[in-house]
């Protein structure tokens, strides 16, 4: 069984990839990023709390996600696997998945952590474009990852792509810096557990999806 952690820097192809592995391995994707999106489209409770929060760049308060994943995690379409994309994001996130985990008889069984450096993560994350439906969410890139029918619509679902209300420059650097100051240390946490599996993120994506498929094969 592979349960599959996501790690790297905003931008680095977490999502990218995670969607890949996904429908290779057919087996879940959770996004934490995704599921808050979801939540200030529809304009619940939740939604309204965090919507400043991430428009900015901030994270979300720890108990909020410890127990999303919880509950997330308990489904019944995880038990043949998952990929976790977005989680954990500090320590103490990562010792609550560790815990989730454990109760649920199950562990973390391979961390992909894709490496770029921070000026392509600018780069990649001032082009990106997603599919404003949300329930697809499919992702591009202007440059790197353009749709192939119509630059403007989602080649999945053909619905309009738009840019992610965090990917304006002041909320990128905020992320950035949040980023080396908050995750950066799981990379040691997973490195010393063992299960730390390090990617270039640099090349191409389908490049990568190979390393990917290499390791987790
Ligand atoms: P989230 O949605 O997880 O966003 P993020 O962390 O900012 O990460 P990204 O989605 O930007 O990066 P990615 O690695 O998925 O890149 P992608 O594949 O799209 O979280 C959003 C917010 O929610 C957070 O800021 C926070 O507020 C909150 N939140 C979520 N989880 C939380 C948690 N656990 N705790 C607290 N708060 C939380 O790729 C980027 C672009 O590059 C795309 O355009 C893609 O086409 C392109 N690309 C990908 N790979 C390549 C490649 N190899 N070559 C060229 N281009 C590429
Ligand atoms: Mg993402």
């Amino acid at each position: 069984m592979r349960n599959i952690v996501m790690l790297g820097v905003q931008g680095s192809g977490k999502g990218t990839q995670a969607d890949r592995i996904s429908a290779r391995y057919e087996i879940p994707t959770i996004s934490t990023g995704k599921l808050f999106r979801a939540e200030i489209e529809r304009n619940t409770g939740l939604g309204r709390e965090i919507s400043s929060i991430i428009k900015k760049g901030e994270l979300v308060p720890a108990a909020r996600i410890n127990q999303m994943m919880g509950e997330r995690l308990s489904e019944e379409d995880t038990v043949n696997g998952v990929i976790v994309d977005g989680y954990p994001r500090t320590l103490e996130q990562a010792q609550a998945l560790d815990d989730i985990m454990s109760g649920l008889s199950r562990q973390v069984t391979h961390v992909l952590y894709i490496k770029i450096s921070d000026e392509e993560a600018v780069r990649r994350l001032s082009g990106r474009r997603v599919c404003s439906n949300n329930k697809c969410e499919a992702n591009y890139h202007v440059e790197f990852n353009p749709p192939k029918k119509d630059p403007n619509r989602c080649d999945r679902c053909g619905s309009a792509l738009m840019q992610r209300a965090d990917d304006n420059p002041e909320a990128i650097g905020r992320r950035l810096e949040l980023y080396h100051k908050d995750t950066a240390p799981l990379v040691d946490f997973y490195k010393k557990k063992g299960t730390l599996h390090e990617v270039d993120g640099q090349q191409p994506i389908p490049d990568v999806e190979a390393v990917i498929n290499g390791i987790l094969a």
